[in-house]
C-alpha cells in the first residue's frame, strides 16, 4: 500500500504531522560563543512554520577539546548556549513540530587549529587519503584514542544531550554516520584496533554502544533518541565503509537492540542498490529492524518522498530544505523542483543570509 507523506507518524510519545523532516545540516555560522547566526536559528523555526513535521538542528560538537572538524560549529554546553536554543525549541513546538539536537565527535574529521587543546583522537593513527578542502593541507595524523580518552569523550555526548534536554529539544541525535569518530570505530577501513574496540563488529562496535547507553540516561523515556548511520564518508567518500550486506545487516541488527526510538539512513542517493545486491540500502535496513526509519538522500519532490516512503517511515530533505522555504507545500502540490547540488549548499558559510 502507498504511504501518505501528508499522514500522521507516531514517534514514541510524538506525533509528526507529516512525513516530512528537514536533515540536519552544519552551517559553520557559530563565532566566538559557539551560538549560531541568528539567521541560521531563524531558519531552522521558518521550516517548522512553513510544514516540516520535524526538524534536526545542525551537528553540534560535543566538547572543546578534539570534537570540533569545521570552523564555527555550534555547542550546547553552557547556560548562553541552552537559552540561545531553548527559544529555537520552544518556536518549533508552538507550530506542532518536533525539534531533535545532532551531536558529533569529527575524529580524525577534525582539526586541530579549530580545537582549543588542538589534538585529533580517532580509534587508530590513520588518515584518510584525501587532503582536508578547508586547509588544503593533508589531515594530521590522529593519537590512538586511549581508554581514557574513550570515556572522556563519550562524556562529552552526555553533557550536550543534559544540554539538549535543558534547551527544550524532543529529541537527541547521536551523529553515527559519516565517517566521524563513532562511524570511525564501526568501520575496518578506520579502526586499525587490536583490543576490544577493533576487529570483529562486535568490538567495532563497542564504543557506539557504550555512547548510546550513556546518553539514554540523561534523555528521558519521553524524549527521542535517534541514531544516524551511513555506508559513506565525507573523506574519502567513494570508499564503502562496510563489505558486505551481511555486515551491514548485521550492524542493523544490533543498533535495533539499542535503547533508541528510530534509525536515521543517510544515503547519497535512496534509490541506489547497495552492497551488489538488487536492493537499495534502505531495504537492506528494513529487512532487519522493526524500528522506526528515516531516509535521505536525494529526496527533492514529491514523486522522490513517495518513493523513499515506501521502505521509510519519515523522509528527511537536506538541500531542498535548506534552500527553499516553501518545500512542503510545494511537495505537497506536486510541483517540479529541482535536485540541488552541493555547491549550491554553501549558503551561510558566508555572509548571504538564510532565508
Ligand atoms: C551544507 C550541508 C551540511 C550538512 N551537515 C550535516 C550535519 O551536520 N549532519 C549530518 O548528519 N548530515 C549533514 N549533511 C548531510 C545532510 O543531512 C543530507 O544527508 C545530505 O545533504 C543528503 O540529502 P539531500 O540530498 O536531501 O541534500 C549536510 C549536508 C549539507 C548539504
Amino acid at each position: 500500500m502507498k504511504r501518505d507523506i501528508f499522514s500522521e507518524f507516531r514517534l514514541n510519545g510524538f506525533t509528526l504531522k507529516n512525513r516530512l523532516g528537514v536533515a540536519p545540516m552544519t552551517r559553520m555560522s557559530s563565532v566566538a560563543d559557539s551560538i549560531p547566526r541568528q539567521d541560521v536559528l531563524d531558519f531552522l523555526v521558518r521550516r517548522a512554520e512553513r510544514g516540516a513535521a520535524l526538524v534536526f538542528s545542525e551537528a553540534l560538537v560535543t566538547d572543546y577539546e578534539s570534537a570540533q572538524g569545521y570552523p564555527g560549529q555550534a555547542r550546547l554546553l553552557t547556560q548562553r548556549q541552552i537559552e540561545a536554543w531553548k527559544k529555537v525549541t520552544d518556536a518549533i513546538r508552538a507550530q506542532g513540530s518536533v525539534s531533535i539536537m545532532q551531536m558529533f565527535h569529527c575524529g580524525r574529521v577534525a582539526w586541530p587549529e579549530v580545537n582549543p587543546a588542538g589534538r585529533i583522537i580517532a580509534p587508530s593513527p590513520v588518515t584518510p587519503r584525501q587532503k582536508n578542502p578547508l586547509t588544503d593541507k593533508p589531515y594530521p595524523v590522529p593519537d590512538e584514542i586511549s581508554r581514557f580518552d574513550i570515556q572522556h569523550v563519550i562524556q562529552g555526548f552526555v553533557e550536550t544531550a543534559k544540554g539538549a534536554v535543558a534547551a527544550g529539544f524532543d529529541g537527541v541525535e547521536v551523529h553515527g554516520a559519516h565517517g566521524y569518530l563513532i562511524n570511525e570505530f564501526l568501520s575496518s577501513y578506520s579502526n586499525h584496533r587490536r583490543d576490544d574496540y577493533g576487529g570483529p563488529l562486535e568490538n567495532r562496535y563497542r564504543f557506539a554502544k557504550e555512547v548510546v547507553a550513556a546518553v539514554r540516561e540523561v534523555v528521558p523515556a519521553d524524549r527521542l533518541l535517534t541514531f544516524r548511520i551511513s555506508n559513506w564518508g565525507v573523506v574519502d567518500p567513494d570508499v564503502s565503509l562496510f563489505e558486505t550486506r551481511e555486515e551491514w545487516q548485521a550492524l542493523i541488527e544490533r543498533l535495533s537492540a539499542e535503547p533508541i526510538d528510530a534509525i536515521s539512513l543517510s544515503t547519497y542517493d535512496f534509490q541506489a542498490k547497495g552492497f551488489d545486491t538488487d536492493k537499495t540500502i534502505c531495504q537492506l535496513t528494513r529487512e532487519v529492524t522493526d524500528l522506526p526509519l528515516m531516509i535521505c538522500g536525494k529526496i527533492h519532490d514529491r514523486s522522490t518522498a513517495e518513493a523513499a516512503l515506501q521502505d521509510a517511515d519519515v523522509v528527511l530533505s537536506g538541500k531542498s530544505f535548506l534552500l527553499n522555504p516553501d518545500f512542503v507545500a510545494d511537495v505537497r502540490a506536486g510541483k517540479s523542483l529541482p535536485l540541488r547540488r552541493a555547491e549550491e549548499a554553501n549558503i551561510a558559510y558566508t555572509e548571504a543570509l538564510l532565508l
